[in-house]
């Protein structure tokens, strides 16, 4: 199951709003296992990972165990359902991870397999699982997107010095890791701040994967930004989303709205979108994984809004001290107890800084 998780991770940031599905073929014999195909959701979201193992295991797929990182489909969409294809392959063992919360799905492929006499085992690596593809689930299960915010700090958790200055606080095997996991959302989001401080790209600029740089949304406040910002240029793909509350005068100036396609949504009191509004439009898009790339003020506002699910956290070797830009500003916590709360899920060493990935717990 290991190794289709690592083949369902090839399809984030190109399949949705489809989940993103490893699957693994193994014919067990009295010497051991030997895989016979493998299979992952392809760009677009099909075919699913299930037709490409039975695709390349070819007759080899009869009587084999098939490892899934997803419950098969039960419906017809543009091509068979998945759990048809496991049956009709004649694999006689299916390895579920987890359940597919769709309606059109959600337990329906497993009682297909078994009706067809397949012996079904579902919860296999399922928190892995669940992780990998919290994007999909997150849609499905309450109708949000997976948000994650993704952050490059000091030791200290500071973002830029007093006179906004940030470049680079981490070193180039953190930024390459960076620019990889762009290329495994579907979209980049950054705030008007950093726009006018950094004017960043915010592209997959890692040789081969420029294609897979992901749509870019950017949330604008009060003021405006130059219209010759690299955010948005059309070089990288499609125009960049642009942010809104309804009472921006933006909208009306013809050249901004010739370079972007604007998004105008409700706005809250001191004037900002309102970010579970732009949520909702992602949704709408067919979004399911969001990377938010800000500074302090959007960082701040998404976890305010109990919008943050995941933090990637590059943190270097160095001190810049209390006069200087915090990574999370105020949120007005006035007691430890409604701290919140995150779980370390991975942790590694990239050059002197160190990257932990950390995921908001459930009661976090
Ligand atoms: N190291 C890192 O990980 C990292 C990443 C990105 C940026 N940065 C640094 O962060 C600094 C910029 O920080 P920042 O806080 O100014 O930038 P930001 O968070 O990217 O953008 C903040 C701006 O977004 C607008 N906005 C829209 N909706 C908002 C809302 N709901 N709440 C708050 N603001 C909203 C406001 O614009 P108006 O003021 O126009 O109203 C606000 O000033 C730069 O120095 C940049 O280099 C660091």
């Amino acid at each position: 199951m290991r190794v289709a998780l690592a083949l369902a991770r090839r399809g984030l940031g190109q399949v949705a709003p489809n989940p993103a599905v490893g699957c693994v073929l193994v014919q067990y014999d009295h010497e051991g296992g030997r895989v016979v195909g493998r299979g992952w959701t392809q760009p677009g979201g099909r075919p699913h990972a299930e037709t490409e193992a039975i695709g390349r295991a070819g007759k080899e797929s009869l009587g084999s165990v098939a490892y899934v990182t997803l419950e098969p489909c039960a419906h017809q969409g543009h091509t068979d359902p998945c759990a048809d294809a496991l049956i009709s392959a004649g694999i006689k063992r299916a390895v579920v991870a987890t359940l597919d919360p769709d309606e059109r799905v959600s337990g329906k492929g497993i009682l297909r397999m078994k009706r067809a006499g397949i012996q079904v085992d579902l919860g296999c690596c399922n928190r892995q699982a669940r992780q990998l593809n919290a994007g999909f689930l997150a849609t499905r299960e309450t109708g949000r997107p997976h948000v994650a915010l993704k952050v490059a700090t000091t030791f200290d958790g500071k973002i830029a010095a007093i006179n906004r200055h940030s470049q680079w606080i981490t070193g180039p095997e953190s930024r390459a890791y960076g620019h990889l996991l762009r290329s495994r959302f579907d979209v980049i989001l950054t705030g008007s701040g950093t726009v006018l401080n950094d004017n960043p790209m915010m592209t997959c600029r890692l040789p081969g994967l420029e294609k897979y740089s992901p749509i870019r949304a950017l949330v604008l406040g009060h003021r405006k930004i130059p219209f010759d910002s690299k955010i948005l240029s059309y070089e990288h793909g499609p125009p960049t989303l642009v942010y809104l509350g309804y009472k921006h005068s933006l909208a009306e100036d013809n050249v901004f709205l010739k370079k972007v396609e604007v998004c105008k949504v409700r706005c809250d009191t001191f004037g900002y979108p309102v970010l579970s509004e732009i949520l909702a439009d992602l949704v709408a898009r067919g979004i399911t994984r969001v990377l938010v790339e800000a500074g302090s003020r959007l960082n701040t506002a998404f976890l305010k809004a109990e919008g943050v699910d995941e933090i990637h956290w590059f943190r270097a070797s160095t001190i810049l001290g209390n006069d200087s830009i915090p990574v999370i500003g105020d949120l007005g916590q006035d007691n430890v107890e409604k701290l919140r709360r995150f779980s370390v899920i991975e942790q590694k060493r990239m050059g002197n800084d160190m990257y932990e990935l950390l995921s908001k717990q459930a009661n976090g």
